[in-house]
């Protein structure tokens, strides 16, 4: 059943100041186990995910990165970060933790077309460890899946979408430059989580923006 993990070799690995953004490992799986049981995490959710549905998660993240080269990446730390502990002292979570993922997905076909009518077909995501909120991790990373995606896949556009409470979703959108396009309702999602909104950008406005580099 995880035969498919620990295939780096076969996939793009991206590398920010802080994060290794790398295929999932084994020993990945106790803390997004762990992650996804957390209510905290999984707020804007309908439901927490159990043990089998991560593993499962895991693994079709690991295949869509080793048939495709990118995806959801596996985001884990080159160095040490400062976090709370349980009784909220100051700890430090070590180089090489696993955190979370951070990546290019395919957006599912419910999710609006732009508004004059250009479809995207690929959205960035992010799920990260409570423990590291709050620290431009997920804009991090989430800049570096922009920009593989734009400069290496030349994709025409990027989506992201979240329900419209997501306040810190919605600001890692804002902090790398992707702008409001709609809100909608997502006919999958039971009442409560219904109300969305996607953010776009197209690579002709991050080719604009990235002009000084
Ligand atoms: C969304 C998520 C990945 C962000 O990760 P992160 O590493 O904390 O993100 P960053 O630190 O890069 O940016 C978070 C921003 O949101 C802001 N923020 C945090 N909580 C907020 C709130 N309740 N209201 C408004 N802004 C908030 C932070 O201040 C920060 O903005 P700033 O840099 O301008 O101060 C993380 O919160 C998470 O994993 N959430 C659970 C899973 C999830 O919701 N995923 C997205 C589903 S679409």
């Amino acid at each position: 059943m995880t035969a498919d993990f620990d295939r780096d070799e076969d996939v793009f690995m991206l590398e920010t100041e802080r994060l290794l953004m790398r295929g999932w490992h084994e020993d990945d799986l106790h803390d997004w186990i762990e992650m996804n049981a957390d209510e905290e995490v999984r707020h804007y959710f309908p439901s927490t995910l159990t043990a089998e549905e991560s593993v499962e998660s895991a693994l079709r993240f690991q295949a869509e990165l080793v048939s495709t080269g990118f995806g959801l990446w596996a985001a884990e730390l080159k160095e040490a970060i400062p976090y709370a502990d349980d009784r909220g002292k100051p700890a430090l979570l070590p180089p090489g933790s696993f955190i979370g993922f951070i990546g290019i997905h395919p957006l599912p076909p419910e999710v609006p077309s732009m508004a004059d009518g250009t479809q995207i077909r690929y959205e960035l995501g992010w799920r990260l460890a409570k423990e590291v909120w709050n620290q431009g991790l997920a804009t991090e990373g989430a800049r570096a899946a922009r920009d593989y995606g734009f400069g290496i896949e030349r994709l025409p556009n990027l989506g992201s979408y979240t329900t419209a409470t997501n306040a810190q979703s919605r600001r890692v959108m804002d902090k790398i430059g992707m702008k409001l396009e709609t809100e909608f309702t997502h006919p999958e999602l039971p009442d409560g989580y219904k109300d969305c909104v996607l953010y776009t950008m197209t690579r002709h406005q991050w080719e604009l923006t990235n002009q000084g580099i």
